[in-house]
């Protein structure tokens, strides 16, 4: 069998500097793409259409194509349309939050439609205006339905991450090709990588698990 770790240790500190680059975009992204999100979330629950509407055409456009696809078109396509250069964190970053906007949006939606009718009826019955009914009534129950399901779409975005390599960012899944092909090895770096992504996977579940516990908890 050929394998031979020795060759590729000098290489592991220009792998390991990928975890940040990669943790870097990954947290700015799950940021955009959290507040874009909630907005939309709003708009979706919202009586009027004209809010409702865009905000599902957005959904349905951004879970509807791949996210290489979006990633390549803001990278590459639009710059082309109007000739300027867009840095690569910048299009990793929009590519990742305006994708995760749409998961989000989708999982906040459900969270609060999952939350009893009577809940509202009530609070309307009470004479609750919206905000207050919105902020101390239906979004604490909600968040025991949004909260995991965020945490699974912050791993899902970190897994998706190693998408940016093909537009040239230099995160973990980049750096590992790199020194593939410099060293005509490829087994050894990509088995680096693979360590760290499932150390990074590992870390969000436990911290996924955790926050579900607590919750349940404080039932
Ligand atoms: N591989 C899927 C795609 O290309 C991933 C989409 C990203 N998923 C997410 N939950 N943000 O469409």
């Amino acid at each position: 069998m050929n394998l031979d770790f020795s060759q590729i240790v000098p290489s592991i500190p220009f792998i390991l500097e990928g975890i940040g680059a990669t943790l870097k975009f990954v947290s700015v992204s799950i940021i955009v793409g959290f507040i874009l999100g909630t907005i939309l979330a709003l708009f979706k629950i919202s009586k009027k259409k004209w809010l409702k509407w865009p905000a599902d055409c957005y959904t349905s456009i951004f879970r509807g194509t791949p996210l290489i696809l979006q990633l390549m078109i803001i990278h590459y396509a639009v710059p082309q349309l109007f000739a300027y250069d867009i840095p690569v964190f910048l299009s990793a970053v929009l590519a990742f939050g305006l994708n995760s906007a749409a998961y989000v949006s989708e999982i906040i939606r459900a969270g609060i439609m999952a939350v009893d009718k009577g809940q509202v009826e009530a609070a309307e019955a009470l004479g609750v205006g919206f905000r207050p009914m919105m902020v101390n009534i239906i979004l604490p129950q909600a968040t025991k339905n949004i909260l995991p399901a965020l945490m699974n779409e912050f791993i899902t975005l970190t897994k998706e991450s190693a998408l940016v390599s093909t537009i040239g960012y230099m995160d973990l899944m980049r750096r590992a090709e790199i020194v593939g092909a410099q060293l005509y090895r490829n087994f050894e770096p990509l088995l680096v990588a693979g360590l760290i992504y499932w150390v990074m996977i590992f870390i969000l579940t436990n911290i996924g698990s955790w926050v579900e516990r607590r919750m349940r908890q404080s039932d």
